[in-house]
């Protein structure tokens, strides 16, 4: 399925990076399933389900469906469209029902959680981790102090919306990006925009 084909799904990945998300998790997908962080409604999660669907793998897909501090009501990037009957943040209808217009929920296990409490009980080794969840420092220190332990030798990590200047968005995924290079426990694979792959030793 072309990239192009989920461009009535909402969310926050530009077409020329969700091709290169793709290149990179078919090279994790040869090591071992994928996991991400932060799924919204499904835009990221869709194209790593082909990925993974190729692969004879399976995607893990971890989010509380709460949003991040800004969709909440009132915040930049809120959307009307997506609250419970409370009026608080949900994205997980619209998300579900992504996976089942686009039928890929034989390969997407949802994981409807804090990501840190499904990092805490977490027992399976990845061949592709893709943090894409809070980006505040506190939430991307966690995500990275959690999930990067889990991923197999030669697997690969991709951190989004790396931005070096602070005009451009905020600097939790490039802190880190900067932690992952200088942990001695990675090399890098490559920058793409706002997306940063480095690789498991
Ligand atoms: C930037 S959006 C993800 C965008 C998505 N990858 C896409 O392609 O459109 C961030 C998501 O992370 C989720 N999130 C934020 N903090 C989280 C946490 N601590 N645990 C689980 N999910 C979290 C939010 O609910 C939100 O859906």
């Amino acid at each position: 399925m072309a990239a192009t084909e989920f461009e009535d799904v909402k969310g926050f990945l530009p077409m020329e990076e969700a091709e290169k998300l793709r290149q990179w998790a078919t090279l994790g997908a040869q090591v071992g399933p994928l996991l991400e962080i932060g799924s919204y409604c499904g835009l990221s999660t869709l194209h790593l389900a082909d990925v993974a669907r190729e692969a004879n793998t399976v995607v893990f897909a971890v989010d509380h469906h709460r949003g991040s501090e800004e969709h909440q009501v009132g915040e930049f990037f809120h959307d009307d469209a997506l609250t419970d009957d409370q009026g608080d943040f949900d994205s997980l209808p619209e998300f579900r029902r992504n996976l089942k217009r686009y039928q890929a929920e034989d390969v997407v296990i949802p994981l409807v959680a804090l990501s840190t409490t499904v990092a805490r009980h977490w027992t399976t080794p990845l061949g592709f981790l893709f943090i894409d969840g809070g980006h505040s420092l506190d939430a991307a220190l966690a995500d990275y102090r959690g999930w990067s332990s889990h991923l197999l030798r030669d697997g690969l990590l991709v951190i989004h919306d790396v931005f070096a200047n602070a005009a451009k968005g905020g600097q939790a995924p490039h802190a880190i990006w900067q932690l992952a290079k200088q942990s001695g426990l990675f090399e890098e694979v490559g920058s793409f925009q706002s997306l940063r792959a480095l690789k498991r030793l």
